[in-house]
């Protein structure tokens, strides 16, 4: 027996809403959470290994608070000059935005991003009790400088996410409009590049404008690139004053051992890494060079998944798939899927289950 939500004191505000749901099944071919579909090199994985057993020796005291050792890694990984006091890092960067939409957000405050854009923002928002506004884009999914900036000083937002390229369309955001919108705002400004090593080199980071603009924020992830999901780490670099104001949200020792040695071990191997992330941009690159041919209208892409359109019935296509083995992710937008790109085997496997059905059903 189990009490029904509305038996209990919740929030008024979380009433009636929903839990982030992608489904979770385990099909021979999952391509619908954006995952690097690539395993971890074994040379990698060894090292990672060796650095989590020295660790496991320390487990009986608390983590270093600060996380230095790490912090040292990613400003080193990021360039662009960056300290380790420019850098913040918590549990997979959900929970470093969380971290930002605490301390600049919360009950009474809005924050703002162009839709449609990651299904968490608006989620994670509303659990720190902020309200959620959301932008429009126009009918290819980008957003000019022009129009961000209006939509944003007619909003007001306390926060503003920017994700670049953006989840789930795979579009890029020009280095133009981040600016405008800066100007445009005296809230934070968050520039999510969960995707960015994905992206073409001719396609900079948001990193080289955060000199002399304290309220801009770049977030980053491991759970992409590094192949990391799994062991939940992501990251930020900002000025020192914002990494001051989310020592003030987080929960001491919010960053354990093991993840600080696995995070800071896996670093040392970027190399190798960015090196699988050339692969999986063939991948994507395959996917959307082929699905044309099958009816179907990809989206530009600088991210390891593809959306396209010409889909009649998303539902029925994905359901078709599914029955196939193949997971991919319906995500709301009409007449649209989004697939992730898999290794060799899996986007062969994906395109041929799809290739399989009737593009009209
Ligand atoms: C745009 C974007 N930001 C952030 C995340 C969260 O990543 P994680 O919490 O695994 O670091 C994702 C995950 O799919 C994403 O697509």
């Amino acid at each position: 027996m189990s009490a029904r939500l509305d038996d209990l004191p919740l929030r008024d505000d979380l009433r009636g809403q929903t839990p982030y749901g992608a489904p979770q099944a385990s099909l021979p071919v999952a391509l619908n959470v954006n995952e690097n579909t690539h395993p971890m090199p074994e040379d990698v994985a060894d090292d990672i290994l060796d650095a989590v057993a020295v660790a496991l020796q320390e487990v009986n005291r608390y983590p270093d608070r600060e996380f230095t050792a790490l912090r040292e890694g990613f400003a080193d990984y990021l360039g662009f000059g960056l300290t380790r006091d420019e850098i913040w890092a918590a549990n997979g960067s959900n929970e470093v935005l969380q971290h930002v939409l605490q301390a600049f957000a919360g009950p009474g405050r809005t924050a703002f991003g162009f839709a449609p854009t990651y299904s968490m923002y608006p989620i994670i928002t509303r659990g720190t009790g902020a309200a959620w506004t959301a932008g429009t884009r126009s009918h290819d999914f980008t957003v000019d400088a022009g129009s961000a900036a209006a939509q944003v000083a007619a909003t007001a937002p306390d926060v503003v996410f920017l994700c670049a390229p953006n989840n789930p369309t795979g579009t890029p955001m020009p280095l133009d409009v981040i600016e405008a919108v800066y100007e445009a705002t005296h809230g934070v400004v968050v520039v999510d590049e969960a995707y960015q090593e994905f992206a073409p080199r001719s396609e900079p980071s948001a990193l080289a404008l955060l000199p002399g603009r304290e309220r801009l924020i770049v977030s980053r992830t491991m759970s992409k690139a590094f192949a990391f999901a799994g062991a939940r780490v992501g990251y930020l670099a900002a000025d020192a004053a914002v990494i001051d104001a989310l020592r003030l949200v987080r929960l001491p020792y919010h960053l354990s051992t093991l993840t600080q040695a696995a995070a800071t071990a896996a670093l040392r191997h970027a190399l190798t890494m960015l090196r699988m992330v050339d692969e999986i941009v063939a991948q994507r690159d395959r996917i959307s060079a082929t699905l044309p041919a099958l009816g179907y209208e990809p989206h530009d892409s600088s991210t390891n998944f593809v959306l396209f359109g010409g889909v009649n019935d998303p539902a029925a296509i994905w359901q078709q798939l599914y029955d196939r083995g193949v997971l991919i992710r319906d995500v709301g937008i009409p007449h649209h899927l989004r697939v992730t790109a898999g290794t060799d085997i899996e986007t062969t496997a994906f395109l041929d289950a799809l290739a399989s059905i009737d593009s009209r059903s």
